[in-house]
């Protein structure tokens, strides 16, 4: 029996997240739920672009659903992972404000300034300053977010309010039956990848055990672009391994260079993984094909994957499940805890050490 199957197995998560991932559904419904309560007092019509406002777990959400929804979208939106708010940002505006502990020092500063430019403002979090001072000062709707998890566990939570908030004030198409096949592909994902069911049959426990002492390097485009992100922080923080993401068509203009010089040393521990999925440009499908052509003599392997479910949001969480589960897997196989990031904790703590007060005026 592999040691990824027996009843031992899940003993280094201390913070179970892989059987967390068993409530995906649940968290699913709480969350929509959730957002479609808060009340809105934005006209549609006001809006003239999005910016969403977050950092690393909370950020990522909002990647993601800009991938499923690119060709869709009505409104210019950008995710904005910095102190300092953009310059078009303004009274039409709709800020989102995603922190999934409320106390993100890059998202309370742009906070600060997307209050004093009256942009219009919606929380997305599970307390912290963001979830107390600024929506009880401001008048900022807050669409609430179960505490207790670890960011990156709670991406479900803080994804599909992203997703209810857009669709509610017009700026993505009516979304409900994205969510309902989106809600019954992730039932399928955990069906078929979570810890119950053995190696012999499950791909995510397959594919982390190849993964084994190599450095993922993640490839995506179009849609899969984000989740490619994604997969390389789970690798991150799940397993503690260094990852890497790209996307095409931009690697084909330089990083494919970089690879005619690649050390043995490192190459013979590369692992290429592929995310793809049918409606790729056709273009696109040929670079995936030529450009691995191209490389694979100089890494260690190459893995292709192809996202399931008709619909692009559902493609896109089946893919985010799918490196989930295989991240974790890998922690365990590597005799690593998945659960606690003491590096992030670390620095955090440090940067406590001193306030970082309101934002300054912007330079002239
Ligand atoms: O996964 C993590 O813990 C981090 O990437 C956090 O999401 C990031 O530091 C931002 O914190 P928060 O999501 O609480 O705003």
């Amino acid at each position: 029996m592999s040691e990824l199957d027996g009843p031992e197995a899940l003993a280094s998560d201390s913070l179970g997240l892989v059987r967390g991932i068993g409530d995906s559904v649940a968290a699913f419904d709480e969350a929509r739920a959730a957002a479609e309560a808060v009340e809105l007092i934005y006209p549609p019509s006001e809006i003239s672009d999005v910016a969403l406002c977050g950092m690393g777990g909370s950020a990522i959400a909002a990647d993601l659903v800009l991938g499923a929804y690119r060709e869709r979208i009505r409104r210019p939106m950008s995710v904005v992972r910095d102190y300092f708010l953009p310059g078009w940002i303004g009274e039409r505006t709709l800020v989102v404000l995603s922190s999934y502990s409320g106390g993100t020092e890059e998202t309370l500063t742009a906070t600060s300034q997307a209050i004093d430019r009256n942009a219009l403002t919606v929380a997305i979090t599970s307390g912290g300053k963001l979830g107390t001072h600024y929506p009880v000062e401001e008048g900022v709707p807050v669409v609430p977010v179960a505490p207790g998890f670890q960011p990156r566990a709670a991406l479900l939570r803080m994804l599909i309010p992203v997703v209810v908030i857009l669709g509610r004030l017009e700026v993505l198409p009516p979304v409900g039956d994205d969510l309902d096949e989106a809600r019954q592909t992730i039932a399928a994902a955990i069906a078929t990848l979570g810890p119950d069911v053995p190696e012999s049959e499950n791909p995510a426990k397959q594919l982390a055990r190849s993964l084994q002492g190599t450095v993922p390097l993640i490839w995506g485009s179009e849609l899969t672009t984000p989740i490619a992100v994604r997969w390389k922080g789970q690798f991150n923080e799940n397993a503690k391994i260094p990852a890497y993401a790209s996307a095409l068509p931009e690697l084909d203009h330089n990083e494919i260079c970089g690879f005619a010089g690649m050390p043995s040393e490192l190459g013979s521990r590369a692992a290429l993984l592929m995310l793809r999925e049918p409606r790729q440009h056709r273009q696109v499908q040929r670079r995936f094909d030529l450009t691995r052509e191209l490389v694979e003599p100089h890494v260690a392997k190459v893995a292709s994957i192809t996202a399931d479910g008709t619909g692009a949001l559902a493609k896109v969480l089946d893919l985010v499940l799918l490196g989930d589960y295989v991240s974790l897997y890998l922690a365990l196989l590597n005799g690593v805890d998945p659960g606690p990031v003491e590096m992030i904790e670390r620095l955090k703590g440090r940067l406590a050490e001193t306030g970082y007060g309101r934002a300054p005026a912007p330079s002239s």
